[in-house]
């Protein structure tokens, strides 16, 4: 917890990254990659593999977008370098191990760049005396500048809309959490649609929560009727028992659509 905090404390990013809790939820996905390392290990090596296929299936592709690509422990780097001639790795927020994997490697760019559109808006809302909440950007644009033949969207679309509301209380505003998840999601899918190419996403279905073997709760992760049913699905221990609490394992329902 500490080595977090002066993580973040001596990394560099814009305020609204840093107030919104982005920056500190990136240092935290590294910690935990490692402390869950043997339980996440099954999912991360099925992403890739999901990725692999794809782009295997597709054959011969010059650019793939990559979105949501963080720390890159789910994406196959090696593979992707057999599959594209440029692959843009996407993230608001891009740490030191991205850099290291990539560095040398001139067709692995990594973008540093909000997917919403939306992060400093609603920041500048935050922080100002103005109680109109900023609409989302229904079309943001994820070309980044290229015409993929693949774009990617890994991990994130439901967890798009959470540095939105999560933020709000603290600042004394007032948000609909599930009206944002449903845009920010809606928004995110407009997105990728426009591009024209062939997308895959994989995205949380569901969380369960067990205890002592038992199934106490469900929750959907997705915005009902966003996508319909994955083409292939798979489990993720994202929080064992003794990571997020004493006695009760949290785990992902992960899926995967292609559009
Ligand atoms: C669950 S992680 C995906 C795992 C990631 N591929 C890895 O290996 O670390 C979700 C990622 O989405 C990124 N993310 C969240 N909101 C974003 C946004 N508005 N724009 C771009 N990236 C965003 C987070 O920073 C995080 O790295």
């Amino acid at each position: 917890m500490i080595q977090e905090f002066l993580r973040h404390l001596l990394t560099a990013a814009p305020e609204h990254i840093k107030k919104m809790g982005y920056l500190a939820e990136s240092i935290a996905i590294d910690a935990r990659q490692a402390r869950c390392k043997a339980a996440w290990t099954p999912h991360l090596e099925t992403t890739k593999d999901t990725i692999a296929d794809e782009c295997a299936r597709l054959g011969s592709l010059d650019t793939i977008n990559v979105y949501g690509a963080g720390g890159l422990y789910d994406v196959p780097l090696e593979r992707l370098n057999l599959h594209a001639a440029t692959v843009n790795l996407t993230d608001i927020v891009v740490l030191k191990r991205a850099r290291k994997l990539t560095q040398g490697l001139d067709h692995l760019r990594l973008v540093e760049h909000d997917i919403t559109e939306y992060a400093k808006p609603f920041y500048e809302f935050l922080t100002s005396s103005n109680s109109r909440l900023p609409d989302v950007p229904m079309h943001p644009d994820l070309s980044l500048g290229y015409k993929p033949d693949l774009a990617i969207s890994l991990n994130l679309i439901s967890q798009l809309a959470i540095p939105f509301y999560g933020s709000c209380e603290k600042y004394g505003k007032t948000c609909k959490p599930e009206k944002l998840h449903r845009l920010l999601a809606t928004a995110h899918l407009n997105g990728l649609k426009a591009l024209g190419c062939p997308v895959l996403i994989i995205a949380d279905i569901e969380r369960v929560y067990e205890e002592n073997g038992q199934e106490i709760d469900r929750e959907p992760a997705l915005p009902p009727d966003l996508l319909d049913m994955p083409y292939k699905s798979w489990w993720w221990d994202i929080a064992p028992k003794g990571e997020a609490n004493r006695t009760i394992n949290i785990r992902h329902h992960v899926g995967a659509w292609r559009l």
